[in-house]
């Protein structure tokens, strides 16, 4: 469509919308309800749409058109955090606190972003985390998102949620070795078995579960935004497993591929606690390596080292889970003391900027993982803008790199980051 058209009836949509003003705290990097002034003029709307990927100068751009395209119950589940959506906010807001003590007096003509995570050799510390039900945003779903992964040299991880077939999305992504699985396992262990075999066949080397998840947060902007589109969730969705009970978790497992064709006769709940001694028992069972993500506390971190997991992931689910008032990027320091370089540690959760990104790995992470951006920019454009958006931010993290004295990542240290008073 001829990009002026397009300028007009997406300002047309955004001044009619109810969810303006969350655009407007979006751009504010929280995507959380909007303080009362977080209001645009229409110039500076206009000039946030963009029409092409390359057009975007950050992720924000590819956020404004993402939520023009993304139905809105889906954008307002993809938006929303638990309770007030505080602690949504503030894991990106934490990073402001953070402030970067850059250095001269260094070469930096050539910048190495690579790392090693695992064995495996990225091109990038920058990886995907697991986000379920991608088709949401776009068509191409999780299989858009594995495209542009490939094409830019990244790790993904996809969520057993994933609204493609596992097989097409390894096909996808290329390289198995770049493809990581995440297992919702429900209550039953043959579940959580029969689908993990179908991951490991599918080629995927590291199973990772998520302990966050032991119950649902309270997402309450995902049901205020949900009761504005006038679609009955369940004609999608099957039933809604926070409503518990047997038929509820099989309903809307059902509608997954992961799931579609496990028996699910037995399963009573989706959400089970994840116990060390849970993951004991499929430990035995697979040969993939195995991370724990949603850790938050160096009590937790310190369990998981004890208990011969490969990799620890800083998370709180996107500030959907606890409210705790407590950022992922506060979080981590005293994950990183504790597992004392024994394990890797990836940390997500409100990361926008390549800065946010340097910022993280100056405190210690191994890798950066990012949620909500990849689905404004499946959103926005397909997996050209997943690329676009893993594209802006290398290209920050490098620039950053560049102009702050660290050739490498290793060179990035706790020196180059203090927080502010
Ligand atoms: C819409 C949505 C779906 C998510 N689905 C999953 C999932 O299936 N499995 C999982 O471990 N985490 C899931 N997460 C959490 C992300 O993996 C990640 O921890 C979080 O999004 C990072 O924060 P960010 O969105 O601010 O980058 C989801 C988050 C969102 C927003």
């Amino acid at each position: 469509m001829d990009p002026d058209r397009l300028r007009r009836r997406f300002l047309g949509y955004l001044l009619a919308s109810p969810f303006l003003p969350l655009l407007g705290a979006c751009r504010d990097r929280s995507g959380a309800p909007p303080a009362p002034q977080a209001t645009r003029s229409a110039d500076a709307m206009e000039q946030a749409l963009i029409a092409s990927p390359q057009e975007a100068l950050d992720l924000f751009d590819l956020a404004t058109v993402g939520q023009h395209n993304i139905a809105p119950a889906h954008w307002g589940s993809l938006m929303s955090g638990s309770d007030d959506d505080r602690t949504m906010r503030l894991n990106s807001e934490s990073f402001e606190r953070l402030q970067i003590r850059a250095r001269r007096l260094i070469d930096t003509s050539k910048v190495d972003t690579s790392i090693e995570l695992l064995g495996l050799k990225l091109s990038s510390p920058i990886v995907l985390s697991p986000l379920s039900g991608q088709q949401a945003y776009h068509p191409d779903g999780e299989v858009g998102t594995a495209a542009a992964a490939r094409k830019r040299g990244h790790l993904l991880t996809l969520s057993s949620l994933t609204s493609k077939p596992i097989a097409a999305v390894a096909d996808a992504i290329g390289d198995r070795s770049h493809l990581w699985f995440q297992c919702y396992p429900t209550d039953q262990l043959s579940v959580a078995l029969d689908v993990i075999k179908r991951a490991e066949d599918a080629g995927t080397s590291v199973l990772v579960f998520t302990a966050d998840v032991p119950a649902r947060g309270n997402r309450v902007s995902l049901i205020r935004s949900a009761r504005k589109d006038p679609r009955p969730c369940e004609s999608c969705h099957g039933d809604n497993p926070a409503q518990q009970g047997p038929r509820n978790a099989q309903a809307f497992l059902r509608k997954f591929p992961m799931y579609s064709t496990v028996d699910l006769g037995q399963v009573k709940t989706f959400f089970r606690p994840t116990t060390l001694d849970f993951v004991a028992k499929v430990r035995s069972a697979t040969k993939m390596k195995i991370a724990i993500k949603g850790i938050v506390t160096a009590e937790d971190a310190r369990l998981c080292v004890d208990n011969g997991i490969d990799l620890v992931w800083v998370s709180n689910h996107g500030g959907r889970q606890e409210n705790s008032g407590m950022s992922t990027i506060e979080s981590l320091p005293e994950v990183v003391a504790a597992v004392a370089g024994k394990v890797p540690i990836i940390v997500d959760g409100g990361v926008r900027r390549g800065t946010d990104v340097f910022k993280a790995l100056a405190l210690g992470a191994t890798a950066v993982g990012i949620g909500r951006p990849l689905a404004w920019g499946l959103g926005a454009f397909g997996s050209a803008g997943v690329e676009r958006a893993l594209e802006l931010l290398q290209l920050e993290l490098t620039k950053t790199m560049q102009i702050v004295g660290t050739p490498s990542i290793a060179a990035i240290t706790s020196a180059h980051v203090r927080w502010r008073s």
